[in-house]
């Protein structure tokens, strides 16, 4: 039987922790893959603080990002060898691992962007061949570097006949519109779940708010949407992308300041939902007014008061988790960077131009033999 087994990682904006998948890219006739096994891993408390410290700057910024990159390099190892178990195969039979990085800075408009890391380290740790880096190819040939998971979207999810968006709601939502025939786009549609995982710790301890029933305790304070919704990002035409640089708890704290001082915490709560889903649908109503399905992946589509919302804002439109189209809503961006490195191994571009704004198609990342 021919196998085509590779391993992806993925630690995204949320700042939670480490996804990993292992698939195979040639069990499944007329699929693009099966999912094998998966394992998660939260970040350690410390971990967690230091990776939101190196967000913005600091003293001694060089040696933290050299600690912190090792530090990840572990658990990504980790997290590859659990999945692995998981699967129950061996690490050894992976052709490779796609290991995305932990992004702590996104400045495409100065030429950079920063996903920390230690490659070297998860191939010696995991024994397997990792490909890693595959955001600056991108951004060096003029691009966002991002999102580069819609070109993974479309291999999945693209239908001939039903014209499909699909929508990853991690710490920033990106969107992927699939027509059924023409140009693939996607762009970031700005905050996911940053902010209300930050109010909800602000005012409640713990992560992130768990399906959302803290937010439908509350109710929007219109005011302070409009506000929100006044930020030039959400106005700007694609490509774009954008992250913690842009969205933080100062971003939200200036607006609640001048247009809700004394709102209630579970009604700021419900107002970030709100934002999160009217700016998902303001972008499929201009980009993707045809669309009829809306596939949402990532922790958001966990949280139910955000699926309810978007429904409600997308009343065309059939608004449902990927899984049932088959892949876990956790699963869908380790699978990509899976399927990225595959890519890469075998020379084909990984990004495309109309999506990241880049000057060309680029094959995307460095390879490091176990
Ligand atoms: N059961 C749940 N209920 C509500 N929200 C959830 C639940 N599970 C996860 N989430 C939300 O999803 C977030 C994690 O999502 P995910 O891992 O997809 O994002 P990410 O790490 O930013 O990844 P990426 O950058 O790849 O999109 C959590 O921080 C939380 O906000
Ligand atoms: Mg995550």
């Amino acid at each position: 039987m021919t196998r085509e087994r590779y391993a992806g990682v993925m630690s995204g904006t949320s700042l939670d922790g480490v996804d990993a998948v292992v698939a195979d890219f040639a069990a499944a006739p007329g699929r693009v893959c099966e999912t094998l096994g998966s394992a998660h891993i939260a970040f350690p408390r410390e971990l967690r603080a230091s990776l939101a410290a190196l967000q913005s700057s600091g003293p001694d910024e060089l040696a933290r990002a050299a600690a912190v990159s090792i530090a990840l390099a572990d658990l990504y190892a980790e997290a590859i060898l659990a999945a692995c178990a998981d699967a129950r195969i061996d690490a050894s039979t992976l052709v490779a691992s796609g290991v995305h990085g932990q992004t702590v800075r996104h400045r495409p408009d100065l030429g950079w962007t920063i996903q920390l890391n230690d490659p070297a380290r998860v191939a010696e740790r995991a024994g397997v061949t990792v490909v890693a880096d595959f955001r600056r190819r991108d951004v060096a040939a003029g691009g966002q570097g991002a999102p580069l998971v819609p070109a993974f979207h479309a291999a999945l999810f693209r239908d001939a006949l039903a014209h499909r968006v699909v929508v990853n709601v991690g710490g920033i939502a990106n969107l992927t519109d699939l027509p059924p025939s023409g140009a693939v786009r996607g762009f970031d549609t700005g905050p996911g779940n940053v902010l209300s995982d930050l109010w909800h710790a602000e005012h409640r301890g713990g992560p992130y708010d768990e399906g959302g029933a803290w937010a439908a305790c509350g109710k929007p304070v219109a005011a302070l949407l409009d506000a929100m919704l006044a930020d030039p990002y959400f106005a700007m035409p694609p490509p774009k992308s954008t992250g913690r640089d842009r969205f933080h708890s100062s971003w939200l704290d200036e607006r609640l300041a001048c247009a809700a001082p004394g709102a209630a915490p579970p009604d700021v709560q419900a107002t970030l939902v709100a934002l999160t889903a009217r700016t998902i649908a303001d972008a499929v109503r201009r980009h993707a007014p045809a669309a009829r399905e809306v596939l949402v992946c990532g922790g958001g589509a966990r949280n139910e008061t955000l699926l309810r919302a978007l429904a409600g804002e997308l009343p065309a439109c059939r608004v449902a988790p990927t899984s049932e189209r088959g892949v876990a809503v956790e699963h869908v961006e380790a699978l990509a960077f899976a399927w990225l490195a595959r890519e890469a191994l075998a020379g084909r571009p990984g990004n495309l131009p109309a999506v990241t704004g880049a000057a060309g198609p680029r094959v995307l990342g460095a390879v490091y033999r176990r």
